[in-house]
């Protein structure tokens, strides 16, 4: 495994973004929404950096299903999510790949009817994009590789790193045989 972004970076990243939501949505009636399980450490993080009151929640989204890197079905359950009618909507992702996952997702919140939804993905990566929409905010623009930690999992391992590594081929070759 290479790393490709060190976690001081994420944390200084992350940290400007909060800032920056803070003053957009301060006098609003926040809500922000992760999607599971990739979502995790980046929403603890930025949720800490908004310091403006606001609720926060949960849907399961899972394109990935086991071993392997490319998207496979695409699932959103809403089933864990607080009532968000009238409410500014932050969505945040882990990544934004082909992008199906986060425009499935907002598809999905509206039908609740929130005021507002905005977007926010850890990372975008490049030239991959198959939707029209593209993330509201993002911390990094990656190249296209599969990549691993601060949530982002290959078969649920990696995710409890603290900063963001790279899974080459050979490394996932190793990683189906243990
Ligand atoms: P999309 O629908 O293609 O944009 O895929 C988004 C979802 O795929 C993310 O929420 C991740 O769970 C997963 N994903 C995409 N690329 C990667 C990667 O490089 N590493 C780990 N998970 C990924
Ligand atoms: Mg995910």
């Amino acid at each position: 495994m290479r790393r490709l972004i060190e976690q001081d970076e994420i944390q200084q990243r992350v940290h400007t973004l909060g800032e920056e939501l803070s003053e957009l949505y301060r006098g609003k009636n926040l809500t922000v929404i992760g999607a599971l399980t990739g979502c995790m450490l980046f929403m603890a993080d930025l949720v800490r950096a908004i310091d403006v009151p606001h609720r926060i929640g949960v849907v399961e989204a899972s394109s990935y299903r086991g071993a392997t890197t490319r998207p496979g079905e695409l699932t959103v359950d809403l089933g864990l999510m607080p009532d968000i009618r009238g409410r500014d909507v932050l969505m945040i992702d882990d990544i934004f790949d082909t992008g199906n996952t986060m425009e499935k997702l907002v598809a999905a919140l509206q039908c609740c009817e929130p005021a507002s939804i905005r977007t926010v993905a850890l990372l975008i990566k490049e030239g991959r994009s198959e939707v029209d929409m593209k993330p509201d905010f993002f911390c990094f623009r990656i190249p296209d590789v599969f990549v691993i930690g601060y949530g982002l999992d290959y078969n649920d391992d990696y995710r409890h790193l603290p900063f963001i590594g790279v899974l080459d081929e050979a490394d996932l070759e190793q990683a189906q045989v243990t």
